[in-house]
């Protein structure tokens, strides 16, 4: 069943407000509700109800007082006919949380129940008009027995709490902010809670609570610190200030994405949540942090403005990320985080953008609503919200935004409401730009330039076209903001007089048009272009640049993101270049950036280790823009690692050593760069098999008070030590961490990523005691590992695709959401070449042929087999 933007209309019924009941044995949950409902008044007469509900074993259904005898309940719809434009409707309904293993819904995660009802999952609780624009107060009481789930948790404020008969007791908690049902949470467990507070900037009180199962109850720290950092920021920049008088945080072992906004109930993967030195590298440091943050900042981003209709839903999401992300840039280091947003949009969006999946930020249509929770609608979406603001400038779109939270706030919006307020506040006309939301695919943008040293002019040739994406062949020119400067010989800026749309003070040229010219006067000599600073546009960009250019924007250039760029490029054109002659060199282009990159004193370490880092596989894949030979592309990288790494083995060496730091552990860029150089210096070494290097390696393993520096001597001995080095290791590892789950998590995922891992490897650790398929965290580790271990997936004998498909069907029966993720991995088929493509079309046709398909996996393959 296809659902479908220009089918959106307004529900017949409103629910004002939402009181529930769940009471929990062992065994089932009776839930009763109480809505309260007034029929919609744009609507005439008096239509049928008709109330989500999945899995839900009737017990009672009444309006106010009068039982309902004459109801429908089928293909998850019950259907019934009021008779009063306003009623109470009551339900008593039974589930079976103890074997939701969807993870939607109320579920048992480890001992404790907990819910997940984004985006559709409210409706395995109970009968409800289960969409976004429907928001109601909501009272809910759980009931449960005390000595097992002494922890009682829902939305809002806790208003009363008392014991009952056997054994069981009660807490009633009351969330006085309208929202739709995908906010609802509710949480029964034996928690430790770990408390703070935060005063508001208007000087209110805030209790913050940590909820964790007690063997993670030395973890939580981190998390609640980054809470408060969070809660300053969205104050200070969006001028956001909490409502309620509290909020929660709870881990959950069991959990299929990384986190969760409900309404003053936070629910986390555990993963993302919890974390100390000992057993959280640097990265899953940041990432906590962003995540803390990006839920946090949802209950303005979502929460208190909300989504009309899952069609919006990057409204929310893509700000959000755009607002941590930005966060994260004030913690940190902003121009590593703009790297690596921009590597990562580029490895993992334009593959998407280009393939099956293809998709605008604002979709016009889908089948399964949890398929689109994509890079494209969070991280595209984000990058269109920053071109926004690079197009008004930091100080209107500010305006814009308190705009939007103050005519939005209680609504529930669309993203055009969004784009308005910015317009309204700008006066900029976003009526073209708005194609940034309607059109799928990645624009690619050729540039050619043109010195004329007479008439001191320099031109600068942009034409713009984008291949058509499934649905929609059709594309117009989009508004792309460059943002860029020329720069002479010795790297310095000049001043820019030219006869096109260019904003002197933010340094931005807007193009609009399929093709534009843009004449630069008073140029006295031939310059150098950097353009796209910053990743100023989420676009292919084709610019043919002499050696000498790359080399003096890949050394000289001011903006670091281009200079990185530049860099990569460099790397990029060559093992492309390599591939299509099977010519496996390294020419002395690469060994000279190579070279100057080492030498350069002013980089910072986190920028050097960035640009020392080759290209991933997945990252070449895309940018080859042509059938893939596989074999090819890893023999082409493999040799380029090798000749890099033989080339500068003393520095290598050098550096490794000089790297090494008595200070002691800290959480913060400067360490962390320094660490991440050290990583990469040390991997390039350990290539070299020098056994220093794996010396260094193990005892870099072996003496760690860190998780960070653990790993990344474990990581160079995998990849290089000998097969009994690396058993000792492993064994090693999981007989100190077997306790935590976060380390064994580690220890599935490292093995799965590790170089050379076969099939046999994989099944052994599916089988293995710490494994558990109903766990989505251990699944991703071992599978998703094992899919972007690029040499062992897209091994020779093809062997990996027809493995993966068999999983997808085994998880598709247990957890749709999660299987469905997965497919992923084969649904860019076709940019492979011969034999290998056919496989991997084989795989996905045998996921087709089984049978009892979640409707998930279906609309993916289903999706990927049309291309
Ligand atoms: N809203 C959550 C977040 O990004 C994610 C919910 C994902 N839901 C899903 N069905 N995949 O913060
Ligand atoms: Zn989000």
């Amino acid at each position: 069943r296809i659902i479908r933007l220009a089918e959106y209309k307004e529900p017949d019924y409103w629910i004002k407000n939402t009181q529930l009941v769940i009471r929990i044995f062992d065994g089932y949950t009776e839930v009763s509700s109480e809505l309260t409902m007034v029929k919609n008044a744009r609507v005439d007469g008096l239509p049928t109800l008709v109330l989500d509900g999945v899995e839900q074993t009737i017990k009672q259904l009444h309006f106010d007082d009068t039982e309902i005898s004459q109801y429908q309940y089928s293909d998850d719809k019950l259907t019934v006919q009021p008779v009063a434009e306003e009623f109470i409707f009551k339900a008593v309904t039974r589930i079976d949380p103890e074997n939701n293993t969807s993870l939607e819904g109320l579920y048992k995660s480890g001992s404790m129940y907990c819910t997940q009802c984004e985006a559709e999952g409210f409706r395995k609780i109970t009968f409800y008009l289960d969409r976004p624009d429907v928001m109601a107060t909501f009272t809910t009481r759980i009931e449960a027995d005390k000595a097992s789930f002494p922890t009682l948790l829902a939305n809002g404020n806790p208003i009363d709490e008392g014991e009952l008969e056997n054994g069981r007791h009660f807490a009633t908690w009351q969330d006085p902010f309208v929202k739709p049902a995908y906010l609802f949470a509710a949480v029964a467990g034996d928690l430790v809670r770990k408390d703070d507070s935060f005063t508001t900037c208007s000087g209110r009180e805030i209790s913050l609570r940590i909820f964790a199962e007690p063997r993670n109850a030395h973890k939580t720290d981190f998390a609640l610190d980054s809470l408060k950092r969070s809660m300053k920021w969205d104050e200070k920049r969006y001028g956001r200030e909490y409502d309620l008088d509290i909020f929660m945080i709870v881990a959950s072992d069991f959990f299929n994405m990384g986190a969760m906004e409900n309404k003053g109930l936070n629910i986390f993967n555990s993963a993302a949540v919890l974390a100390n030195q000992e057993t959280s590298s640097d990265d899953r440091f940041e990432r906590i942090e962003a995540i803390v943050a990006h839920e946090y900042f949802h209950n303005w981003s979502g929460n208190r403005v909300t989504c009309r209709d899952w069609f919006q839903l990057s409204l929310k999401e893509g700000f959000t990320v755009y607002r941590d992300a930005h966060f994260t840039s004030d913690m940190h280091d902003a121009t590593v985080k703009r790297i690596k947003d921009a590597r990562f949009l580029k490895t993992v969006q334009f593959p998407e953008d280009s393939g099956p999946n293809a998709h605008p930020v604002k979709p016009q249509e889908y089948q399964e609503i949890n398929n689109f929770y994509t890079v494209t609608i969070y991280e595209k979406g984000a990058e269109v919200v920053g071109m926004i603001n690079t197009l008004i400038g930091e100080d209107l779109f500010r305006k814009g935004s308190d705009l939007y939270f103050e005519r939005f706030d209680g609504c529930a919006a669309t993203t055009d409401d969004f784009v308005a307020c910015m317009q309204e506040v700008s006066g900029y006309d976003f009526t073209q730009f708005k194609r940034w939301y309607t059109q799928a695919g990645t624009p690619t943008v050729v540039v050619s330039q043109h010195y004329d040293a007479e008439q001191q002019q320099y031109q600068l040739s942009f034409s713009q076209s984008q291949k058509p994406t499934p649905g929609q062949s059709e594309k117009l020119p989009m508004v792309i903001p460059v943002k860029m400067a020329l720069l002479n010989a010795q790297g310095d800026e000049l001043a820019i007089d030219c006869d096109a749309d260019f904003n002197q003070q933010t340094q931005v040229l807007t193009l609009t048009e399929a093709q534009t010219t843009v004449t630069f006067s008073g140029v006295s000599e031939q310059p150098y272009a950097s353009l796209f600073r910053d990743f100023s546009a989420p676009v292919r960009v084709e610019f043919e640049l002499s050696e000498a250019e790359l080399l003096l924007l890949a050394s000289k250039d001011k903006n670091a993101y281009n200079r990185f760029d530049a860099v990569q490029k460099i790397y990029l054109d060559t093992l492309i270049a390599m591939i299509k002659n099977g010519d496996n060199q390294t020419p002395s282009l690469v060994l000279d950036v190579v070279r100057a990159s080492l030498a350069d004193n002013a980089l910072s370490p986190a920028i050097k280790s960035l640009m020392l880092a080759l290209p991933s596989y997945q990252l070449l894949v895309d940018s080859l823009q042509q059938k893939v030979d596989a074999d090819a592309l890893v023999a082409a990288r493999q040799a380029m690692k090798q000749s890099i790494a033989n080339s500068f083995k003393a520095e290598w060496a050098e550096l490794t050593l000089s790297l090494q730091s008595e200070q002691a552990y800290q959480f913060n860029a400067e360490q962390a760069g320094r660490r991440e150089l050290q990583a990469l210096t040390l991997s390039y070494w350990a290539e070299t098999g020098d056994a220093a290097a794996l010396d260094f390696a193990k005892a870099l393993y072996q003496q760690a008070n860190n998780q960070t520096d653990r790993l990344n001597g474990l990581k160079a001995v995998l990849d290089n030590g000998s097969d009994a080095l690396v058993s000792d290791l492993l064994d090693d590892f999981y007989q100190r961490w077997h306790e935590d789950t976060q380390m064994v998590e580690t220890w599935l995922l490292l093995q799965a990523s590790a170089k050379g891992v076969t099939i046999d490897t994989i099944k052994a650790l599916m089988q293995h005691e710490a494994f558990d398929i109903t766990n989505p965290n251990k699944v991703r580790s071992v599978l998703a590992g094992f899919m972007n271990n690029f040499t062992s997936y897209h091994q020779k004998d093809f062997s990996g695709y027809d493995f993966i498909a068999q999983r997808i069907i085994q998880l598709d029966a247990i957890n749709p959401q999660v299987a469905a993720r997965f497919v992923t991995a084969l649904e860019n088929w076709k940019v492979f070449s011969g034999q290998r493509a056919e496989a991997m079309k084989q795989a996905l046709q045998s996921i087709a042929d089984s049978q009892g398909r979640s409707p998930d996996v279906s609309e993916k393959v289903e999706k990927a087999l049309a291309h």
